[in-house]
């Protein structure tokens, strides 16, 4: 019996929160072992760990491959979490599910709240978002938490790839008309334990502070490269997306507003610069 179950634990969210010490008593699982899209394996897995809380870590992330994939994606990011949900009703647990801003089209230039309509901007936001309808419509005290542009240990992710890439081209091309957040794995590990101990349900949006462009975001990783002599060689480029040779389609705007989580925790989420140097100092 352990308090928290967590699933997709080969995975970079799952990676930060089975090292936060709140989260110390606790089973996780890989896809081989605990399988979204087996039921009979999730329910045998379940009854033994008895857990209060199943934290869903586990999605289908390929964003590019979902858009050929989308039966895949929507079984593993949609209809398993309708699994989840009954689960949680029959075994009396908690389900968490990790969600994303991708869920909304981002193609209005607002912050977007909670309670705002969803309108997901392409297939792997659709198949997520029926995760969180199925979800918040079946399953016992659902919490939802929304985080955007994920970063951190254990992962390839945006800041990983334009580091390693900084580091060794010596001209990169990154895109400067679409903006968003930064969400730091560590930082959300963090919210999740506060989420859980004031006992919160419903959805919330996290997101470090602060509004950037891929191509910003490069230019403040390089300056940080250079601060700690890490090696910054390249020359960096802004393109527009619609230069980016993969056309998926992605938020121009894609800003979670996280004036809810901030008003509960009485403390606004720390700056996407200090977060991000935390991470390559690492
Ligand atoms: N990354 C982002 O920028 C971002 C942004 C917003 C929201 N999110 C959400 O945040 C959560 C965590 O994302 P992440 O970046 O940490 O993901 P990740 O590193 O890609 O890890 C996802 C994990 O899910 C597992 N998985 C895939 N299919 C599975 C299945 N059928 N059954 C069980 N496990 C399965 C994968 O295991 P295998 O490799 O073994 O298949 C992988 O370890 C996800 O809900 C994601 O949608 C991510």
């Amino acid at each position: 019996m352990a308090k928290f179950l967590i699933t997709g634990s080969e995975g970079m969210l799952a990676y930060a929160i089975k090292n936060n010490a709140y989260f110390a008593d606790h089973t996780s699982y890989g896809s081989k072992d605990f399988n979204l899209l087996n039921f009979e394996q999730m329910e045998a897995v379940i009854k033994r760990d008895k857990p209060e809380y199943l934290i869903n870590c586990a999605a289908y992330t390929d964003v590019t491959k979902a858009e050929t994939e989308f039966e895949k994606a929507n079984a593993v990011n949609g209809e398993a979490i309708r699994d989840l949900a009954n689960l949680s009703k029959n075994y009396d647990f908690k389900l968490i599910q990790i969600s994303t801003d991708f869920v909304f089209s981002g193609k209005d230039f607002f912050e977007k709240h909670e309670d705002d309509e969803i309108d997901p901007v392409n297939a792997y936001g659709a198949s997520k978002a029926k995760g969180e309808t199925y979800a918040l419509d079946i399953a016992k005290d659902p919490l939802i938490l929304r985080v955007s542009w994920l970063f951190g240990p254990h992962g390839k992710n945006f800041i990983s790839v334009i580091s390693e890439l900084i580091k060794t081209k010596d001209e990169i091309n990154v895109v400067s008309d679409q903006l968003g957040k930064l969400t730091y794995t560590v930082d959300t590990a963090d919210v999740l334990a506060k989420l859980i101990e004031r006992n919160e349900s419903g959805i919330y949006h996290f997101a470090n502070e602060g509004i950037a462009s891929r191509y910003f975001i490069a230019l403040e990783i390089e300056r940080i490269l250079k601060k700690y002599n890490m090696g910054a060689k390249s020359f960096i480029k802004a393109i527009t997306a619609n230069e980016y040779p993969d056309k998926t389609p992605r938020p121009d705007y894609s800003v979670l507003n996280t004036n809810k989580i901030s008003f509960l925790l009485g403390e606004k989420p720390r700056l996407w610069k200090n977060a991000l140097e935390d991470f390559l100092k690492r």
